[in-house]
């Protein structure tokens, strides 16, 4: 009998990517992937955690202890593995915990222990980039990881604690990534990595790298998933005016108060930020600008507080993901005076929450009449397909005969509840 192995990934990209590949390899090696974590009675559960803040660490734990109830092999994995390592090891019905370096070596582990062999994560050598190319995904985009770490410190970030300093993967395998999976049928691709616009590798810089892939032939999108604001040069704006480059940035800004940034540690200021912005949208009038922020950071005052709200409405985000500061042993903030009460950050989430939305709505109808792109994903009962525009908006659309993993010129003429409405015009 084939054994069945199950994954939760929690987090970011990153961690999905990683899952990605697990799963593919245990597939090709002749495991079943079973994609009900939930209610799976695999043999092997794989928790994939993330421990960005208090809440991540939590529901890390809400999934590992269900799957410590199911006496299946679990093996423990990510950055809350990462972070709480001593004390998830001494957990007995917890067979492998294995961290960041070692994750690409999961398989491994797991094959040697069903022969018999016990092995640890120290009998391997660590590699963060090792994945094999993801032919079985979860989701209909391939991630590409493109680097890990972190060499920023900002005051409030456990990530360069548990990945580790920035590391740049070698561009030919980059490469070579993607045209694995171009050939397995994925028409879009999106960049990944923890700090990726510094990636650096033997003297190739993120332009350069960028712009190697835009060469690569067949007909794909390439989306860059996140950025930190940088010091983008002229060249690098233009390569957006490719249509193969997806015309959206999630771009984080935290905050939008030059104090706060600088408590942050962000290496930017509120001018700097705007001038990226407007830089974009002068070759992309609808560059499609998405982000993170962070309320009640240590001492952010009121007046602080509305200086992000009025630097979200000048921006105009697509879409903000709201975080609540939560402190992370070991970092600089968590050691800082005048943190905020847990009542003023809950409402400076719900109003600026409440804001994000208003302006998703705003962008949403500034779309009406204008031409997007689809890469159509899912089909519903009733013979609506879904997908996303270049401008990473969710259109919905009634046609003959629907394709999926399909691109279709559209014109908007609507908005439904979350969706654009598009009429396929080629
Ligand atoms: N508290 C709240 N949010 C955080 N983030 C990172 N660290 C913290 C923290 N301590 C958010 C940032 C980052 C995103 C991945 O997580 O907004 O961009
Ligand atoms: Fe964390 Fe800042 Fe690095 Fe992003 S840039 S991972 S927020 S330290």
């Amino acid at each position: 009998m084939n054994k069945t192995v199950s994954f939760k990934t929690l987090g970011c990209r990153l961690n999905l990517y990683e899952t990605d590949s697990l799963a593919s390899q245990f597939v090709q090696r002749g495991y079943k992937v079973d994609d009900d974590f939930e209610n799976s009675n695999a043999d092997i559960l794989i928790i994939n955690t993330c421990t960005i803040t208090n809440q991540s660490d939590k529901k890390s734990r809400e999934y590992i202890s269900r799957a410590k109830r199911k006496g299946a092999l679990v093996i423990v994995t990510g950055c809350m593995a990462e972070q709480y390592k001593q004390k998830l090891s001494s957990e007995e019905q917890i067979a492998f915990v294995v961290d960041n370096k070692h994750k690409n070596r999961i398989f491994d582990i797991v094959e040697a222990y069903l022969n018999g062999e016990f092995k640890t994560i120290d009998d391997f050598e660590g590699n963060v980039f090792n994945y094999q190319s993801a032919q079985n995904t979860f989701h209909t985009r391939s991630i590409i990881k493109v680097q890990d770490g972190c060499n920023n410190f900002c005051s409030y970030c456990i990530v360069p604690f548990v990945r580790g300093r920035a590391i740049s993967r070698p561009i030919d395998d980059i490469i070579k990534n993607i045209k694995d999976e171009l050939d397995f049928g994925f028409k879009e691709i999106v960049l990944t990595g923890v700090n990726i616009s510094r990636y650096k590798y033997q003297g190739i810089d993120f332009e350069i790298l960028v712009e190697k892939i835009l060469e690569i032939p067949g007909e794909f999108r390439l989306r860059i998933a996140s950025l930190e604001p940088d010091d983008y040069s002229d060249k690098f704006i233009s390569l957006f005016k490719n249509s193969k480059l997806a015309p959206h940035i999630h771009l984080c800004l935290q905050s939008g108060s030059d104090t706060v940034l600088k408590r942050m540690r962000r290496t930017y200021s509120m001018s700097e930020f705007y001038g990226i912005v407007d830089r974009f949208r002068k070759i992309i009038p609808d560059f499609n600008f998405t982000t993170d922020i962070i309320v009640g950071f240590p001492n952010e005052t009121e007046d602080e507080f509305q200086e992000t709200i009025s630097a979200s409405k000048k921006i105009g985000f697509g879409h903000i993901h709201v975080f609540k500061y939560s402190r992370r042993k070991g970092t600089k903030a968590d050691q800082m005076p005048n943190q905020v009460d847990e009542k003023i950050k809950n409402s400076r989430s719900k109003i600026l929450r409440d804001l994000a939305t208003e302006l998703t709505n705003q962008n949403l109808k500034s779309m009406v009449g204008k031409y997007q792109t689809i890469l159509t994903e899912t089909i519903d009962k009733e013979g609506f397909i879904y997908g996303y525009g270049e401008n990473y908006q969710r259109i919905k659309l009634k046609i003959l005969n629907p394709k999926t993993n399909t691109f279709y010129k559209v014109k908007i003429v609507g908005i439904e509840g979350e969706n654009l409405v598009g009429e396929v015009v080629e």
